[in-house]
């Protein structure tokens, strides 16, 4: 299809859309499909065209390579092999917000996905929408966070339209997602397990799993761990107590704000909201965001992860 026409907004409980969708995507075409971390734009990972297509649309750098999802953890023993810990963290945490980046199995998927590196990241997410999806594709479907490269990800379809409205086939509005930061990715180094991306499952869940994880390995292996990354049009300054110089606030826990992540200082709550407010205040006059403290412990970790990338200087 030509994908400078209209994007085509399908709904998830309208019926007929999940086919129309599992449609495009077998079509080779890029879909942005919802999950419970972030809506991701999604395409046939065994197919090169429909794959360069997310990363043309996205404007992404090729050496970045991308989550295979699928639908159980059968389908993804398909793909990678799973050491003992890979088991066990698989059968605690899917479907759900977790990723492994597990050796790959010769022709799992086409080369562009994995960039070429020998390992694959798999995932299978719990939304119902993003099941339904990948039980009727009956194969791995690549998505990264279906935001053009380097920006804040999408936690609707109205975020995902506004960076990607008419260079992408269409998105499959389930409305908000629930978690709201990406996935954790962890990933077999020659020490055993290690933490390459905080997100929805906490270190100390994965811990609690795999005992003590191995330090992250010093070279970029997950390059959406790239400083600069998750970045607003705004400029950000972190720890801030009060809003200075017409600065617009984004609040948490006794600390007010324009927006607010959490009035209870609920950390959950706090990643649900955080892109969807980051891109609303993002979206008002101005052009500095004052955020709030958030605690360094828990889902804080994932949350201060992606405000500090956020807050960056950009290159
Ligand atoms: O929650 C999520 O993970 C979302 C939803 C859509 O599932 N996806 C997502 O994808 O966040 P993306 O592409 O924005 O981030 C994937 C991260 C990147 O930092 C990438 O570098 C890393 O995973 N990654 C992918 N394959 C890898 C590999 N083989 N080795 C190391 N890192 C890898
Ligand atoms: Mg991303």
């Amino acid at each position: 299809m030509d994908r400078s026409a209209t994007t085509l907004h399908l709904h998830a409980d309208a019926p007929g859309d999940i086919a129309r969708a599992v449609a495009l995507l077998r079509a080779g075409e890029p879909v942005a499909i919802p999950t419970e971390t972030v809506y991701g734009l999604a395409a046939d990972a065994r197919n090169g065209d429909a794959v360069a297509a997310i990363y043309a649309a996205k404007g992404r750098p090729s050496f970045n390579p991308l989550i295979a999802h699928v639908a159980d953890h059968a389908a993804a023993r398909a793909l990678v092999s799973f050491p003992d810990w890979a088991e066990r963290l698989a059968a605690a945490f899917w479907p759900g917000p977790l990723t492994l980046v597990l050796p790959m199995r010769a022709g799992a998927v086409h080369p562009l996905v994995t960039a070429g590196l020998g390992t694959l990241a798999v995932r299978v997410p719990a939304h119902p929408v993003a099941h339904a999806v990948l039980a009727e594709m009956g194969g791995p479907l690549a998505a990264p966070s279906a935001n053009r490269s380097g920006r804040i990800s999408p936690t609707t379809a109205e975020h995902v339209l506004a960076g990607l409205s008419g260079r992408i086939a269409a998105v499959l509005d389930a409305g908000p997602c629930t978690v709201g930061l990406e996935s954790t990715i962890v990933g077999a180094t020659p020490s055993g397990p290690s933490l390459l991306r905080p997100g929805g499952v906490t270190r100390a869940e994965v811990e609690a799993i795999t005992g003590p994880l191995a330090a992250a390995p010093d070279a970029i292996t997950a390059p959406g761990q790239l400083a600069s990354h998750y970045a607003p049009d705004a400029s950000l300054r972190l720890d801030a107590t009060a809003p200075v110089d017409g600065e617009k606030m984004l609040g948490f826990g006794d600390i007010p704000g324009d927006l607010t992540l959490s009035a209870t200082g609920d950390l959950a709550e706090a990643a649900a909201n955080l892109f969807g407010h980051l891109h609303a205040l993002d979206a008002r006059p101005g052009s500095r965001i004052a955020v709030a403290p958030i605690p360094e412990k828990g889902l804080g970790r994932a949350i201060n992860d992606r405000l500090r990338r956020a807050a960056a200087p950009r290159d």
